[in-house]
């Protein structure tokens, strides 16, 4: 029998023993405020400096969390010697030429990047980032946090102890809309698979501890959608055939009626499956089929999360290794 027990303690994301790393953040807008800095706070980081060009979002960033020196000159910032890690959170188009920037200022204090994803819109400008930053030895990861919300590393936690036995099957269902006319989202090519459908293929690498060889995939345009690409896609991961396992990731982002809406995932092993939302772990098991565990998960994905990727990020410059959701590792 395995062991079952699993307390908040065990999944919910903690701050590094050693915390004392100072933060810089690149990109002061939306994401930065509603989720970096609340987590940081949260967690008890040290941000110690902010830059933005739009002097308004820098302005809520350091009066809303008593970050110390702000600028909206990118190149004073980047001549600062007081944070040890950036983080970088501007959009995926803008990132490439702010990573060369960075890289040919040379921050004197700076040892690692936290970029946001996606990491690039183009493959071949992610791949210039990340060979920029190794051949800097500049430590680069990027924030694919969704490894570190509760729900997520119950899971994983779960699957180490080796609950499901060989796990064959991975299966994802996302359900929800956001084809609102008029959005960024509706505007934003591809929308659906750079913003957050990336992060449901992050998981299905994450879960089943290996990449696909190949994707395929199918999408489809709804009569009377606003955004400018398809908001219903199927991916389904092809793996190494000896490796036993498949993974398909459904995402129907504009369902009309959110009674439907849903967030599931379910994981089938040889000894047992396990069904996962966001705020619920069941597992069933085959040596006592008529039985499940229930765990209801304390925790959110945002911002609790967002600590938990700067922590490991943290841990790995500390340790002198390499980051879980390193940027190499990233570009596949
Ligand atoms: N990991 C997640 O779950 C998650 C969630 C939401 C957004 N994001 C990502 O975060 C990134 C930012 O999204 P957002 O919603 O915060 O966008 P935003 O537009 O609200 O913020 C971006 C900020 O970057 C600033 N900026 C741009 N170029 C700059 C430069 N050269 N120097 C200084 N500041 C600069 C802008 O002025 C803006 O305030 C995107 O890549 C997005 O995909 C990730």
């Amino acid at each position: 029998m395995t062991d079952l027990q699993l307390t908040p303690a065990d999944y919910r994301p903690a701050p590094p023993p050693d915390a004392t790393l100072r933060i810089g953040i690149l990109g002061c807008g939306n994401i930065a405020r509603n989720a970096h800095l609340r987590a940081y706070r949260d967690f008890g980081y040290r941000v110690t400096a902010a830059c933005d060009l739009n002097p308004d979002s820098l302005r809520a960033a350091l009066d809303g969390f008593g970050i110390p020196w702000g600028t909206v000159d990118l190149a004073e910032f980047l001549a600062r010697n007081d944070y040890d890690i950036l983080d970088l959170a501007v959009h995926g188009h803008q990132r490439l030429a702010v990573v060369e920037q960075i890289v040919a200022a040379r921050p004197p204090g700076l040892r690692g990047i936290l970029s946001q994803k996606p990491l690039a819109m183009r493959y071949a400008d992610a791949e210039r980032m990340v060979a920029l930053c190794e051949q800097a030895g500049i430590v680069f990861m990027v924030n694919q946090q969704a490894r570190w919300a509760p729900s997520h590393r119950a899971v994983k936690l779960l699957l180490e102890r080796g609950v499901l036995g060989h796990v064959y099957c991975i299966t994802h269902f996302h359900r929800q809309s956001q084809d609102v006319a008029g959005s960024w989202f509706t505007a934003l090519e591809n929308a659906n698979i750079v913003d957050h459908g990336v992060h449901y293929l992050d998981l299905i690498r994450h879960f089943a501890g290996a990449t696909p060889l190949r994707v395929k995939a199918v999408a489809t345009w709804v009569p009377g959608q606003h955004a400018v690409s398809p908001m219903c896609h199927c991916i389904a991961c092809e793996f190494e055939p000896s490796l036993e396992i498949m993974a398909v990731s459904y995402f129907n982002n504009i369902v009309r009626t959110p009674e439907l809406y849903g967030y599931d995932w379910y994981l089938d092993g040889t000894a047992g499956s396990l069904k996962m939302g966001y705020n619920e772990v069941v597992v069933t098991q085959a040596d006592s089929p008529l039985e499940k565990v229930v765990y209801r998960i304390q925790g959110s994905w945002f911002p609790e999360a967002f600590g938990g990727s700067m922590g490991e990020l943290m841990r790995a410059v500390q340790a002198g290794r390499e980051p879980l959701t390193n940027g190499r590792d990233n570009l596949k």
